[in-house]
């Protein structure tokens, strides 16, 4: 079933997949960001990876692939170009159009890929100086389209007033693909909404996976006996404490279970809606 949520003619698809395998991407040029040292210790090193994990799948790269992993300031590993990475970026590319808002910048893959696919131009909110220092020079040098890049955090920026409207905002500034981001990147999309054009979209990196893990765990703990529930999350079954708090509503909300694909798709809704207050 598609569940479409608009918000004044704009639209946020939480059906859309982009962990959708592809090779399309392969064939769009990215321009590498040049590895060795960078300001305040930061770090780009180039690796050819022969081994590359794509949703959850190892695969052998014939030939490695050219991947770019970048380092902070205390050495630790902070982004890096992996093929996923690329599939993920393509795939959000194909759903963009027009004048693109992106939080944030990182190794400018997006950016690329949606100019390829037709943005006509993209305005950047990235917090790190570091970051625009290392990736905005690439952009600049290959992008044919007009890219602005502000330092700022773009939490703030869209939960502030509506300064300019958006054909497309892209978010990808959460770490990783853990469901229990989604109360916050909820709130950062109902925020987003408004800064669109009618018609305008909200992409947001990974949306769909984090959705269907959180359904996962779901379909886990309601095939525990309904007594049994609290109890099987406390004993360690859900990941952490702000899982075992994600999925305590789904506890309280259903006793005995007679229909699970009825009992998920309520899951699925109550994730999707779920935002944190302002
Ligand atoms: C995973 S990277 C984005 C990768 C990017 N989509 C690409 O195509 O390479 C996340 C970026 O978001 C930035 N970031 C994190 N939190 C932010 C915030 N609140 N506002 C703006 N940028 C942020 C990080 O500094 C980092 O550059």
């Amino acid at each position: 079933m598609v569940v479409r949520y608009k918000w004044a003619g704009t639209v946020f698809d939480p059906e859309f997949n982009d962990a959708r395998w592809n090779d399309e991407w392969l064939a769009v040029p990215i321009a590498p960001i040049p590895s060795g040292e960078h300001p305040d210790g930061f770090r780009v090193e180039r690796q050819p990876l022969e081994v590359a994990e794509i949703f959850g799948r190892h695969y052998r790269m014939e030939p490695p692939f050219d991947c770019r992993l970048l380092y902070d300031g205390d050495g630790l590993l902070w982004m890096s170009d992996t093929p996923q990475e690329r599939m993920m970026m393509y795939n959000n590319a194909q759903r963009t159009r027009g004048h693109v808002l992106i939080g944030g910048l990182g190794l400018g893959l997006y950016p690329q890929y949606a100019a390829a696919a037709g943005a006509t131009g993209f305005t950047v909110i990235e917090e790190s100086p570091a970051v625009q220092a290392i990736t905005g020079p690439v952009l600049e040098s290959v992008l044919d389209v007009p890219l602005m890049v502000y330092t700022g955090d773009v939490s703030v920026e869209l939960a502030g007033p509506v300064t300019q409207r958006y054909d497309t905002i892209f978010l990808d500034i959460w770490e990783t693909l853990d469901p229990v981001h989604l109360p916050w990147i909820n709130r950062l999309r109902n925020h987003a909404l408004r800064h669109l054009v009618p018609g305008g979209e909200v992409l947001l990196w990974g949306y769909f996976w984090m959705v269907s893990l959180f359904v996962d765990a779901c379909h886990q703990l309601l095939a525990v006996k309904p007594g049994q529930r609290a109890a099987w999350l406390a004993e360690g079954a859900a990941s952490s404490p702000h899982a075992v708090a994600l999925l305590t509503p789904v506890v309280q909300h259903f006793d005995d279970v007679d229909d699970m694909e009825e009992a998920l798709e309520w899951c699925r809704r109550h994730i999707v809606n779920l935002a944190l207050p302002d």
